[in-house]
């Protein structure tokens, strides 16, 4: 493929603006420059440079994000910033977008992709794909509350119970909630049933997939094949 259309295809503007930065010799093919905005490129496991920050050629752009509070999943943000101010403009020329939303308040995993075909199947409900929460409770959590959790609680506007898929105590204001929905501020509504109520959430995991330790809030990482294989996504 011709290095101006790789550029292009990644967000680094129009092919006229793409020919510019590969001619002013900002651009490397394996540690070396190529100013040659027609040169053909093999795509195949191909990294590219521009301005000494290396890109995997990817058809589609996907990523984990530690979303911190006081950021908006919403495409059009109102209160806050929104997540998408933490990517490079780079990824948001490409279109990408949260799968599920997480509340302003809530901290942790958060996937972001163009790829309509990984949204519809992490989001679809029928997958019942878990998603597991560590909520700060207010009030102590005992066993009672993990029970009715478990055993189904009934949300204002929903016509039936909803059970956690696990539930457990992490520590004494702590639980650790399994979901399989992701209803309107699920978890919040759900610990408000059991009369008490969540200080602080952050997603843990989805599917397989953990938000990896060294992944500080506010940072992002490009989303493996394994950890694609880890949600269960198949293409
Ligand atoms: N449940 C909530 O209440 N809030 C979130 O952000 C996610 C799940």
């Amino acid at each position: 493929m011709q290095l101006e259309r790789i550029l292009q295809k990644h967000g680094f503007g129009t092919r006229k603006e793409c020919r510019g930065l590969i001619r002013r010799e900002r651009v490397a093919i394996n540690g070396e420059i190529c100013d040659d905005p027609f040169a053909e490129i093999d795509i195949e496991g191909l990294v590219f440079t521009v301005d000494g920050v290396d890109w995997p050629y990817l058809e589609f752009a996907t990523l984990m994000l530690h979303k911190p509070v006081h950021y908006e999943c919403s495409r059009k943000p109102k209160h806050h910033p929104g997540v998408l101010e933490l990517l490079p403009v780079q990824l948001r020329e490409r279109d990408v977008q949260p799968i599920g939303r997480l509340d302003e308040d809530t901290t942790g995993l958060l996937l972001i992709t163009n790829d309509g075909q990984l949204n519809h199947q992490l989001s679809s409900a029928k997958r019942k794909v878990p998603k597991v929460y560590l909520a700060t409770t207010k009030h102590p959590v005992d066993q009672a509350q993990i029970d009715q959790l478990l055993a189904g609680v009934l949300l204002a506007d929903e016509y039936e119970p909803i059970a956690a898929a696990a539930a457990e105590i992490a520590g004494e204001n702590l639980l650790r909630l399994t979901l399989t929905e992701g209803k309107y501020h699920q978890v919040k509504r759900m610990v408000a049933a059991v009369s008490n109520r969540v200080e602080a959430l952050h997603r843990e995991s989805v599917g397989e997939l953990s938000l990896p330790v060294d992944l500080q809030p506010g940072e992002w990482r490009w989303l493996t094949a394994v950890d694609q294989q880890k949600l269960g996504y198949l293409p």
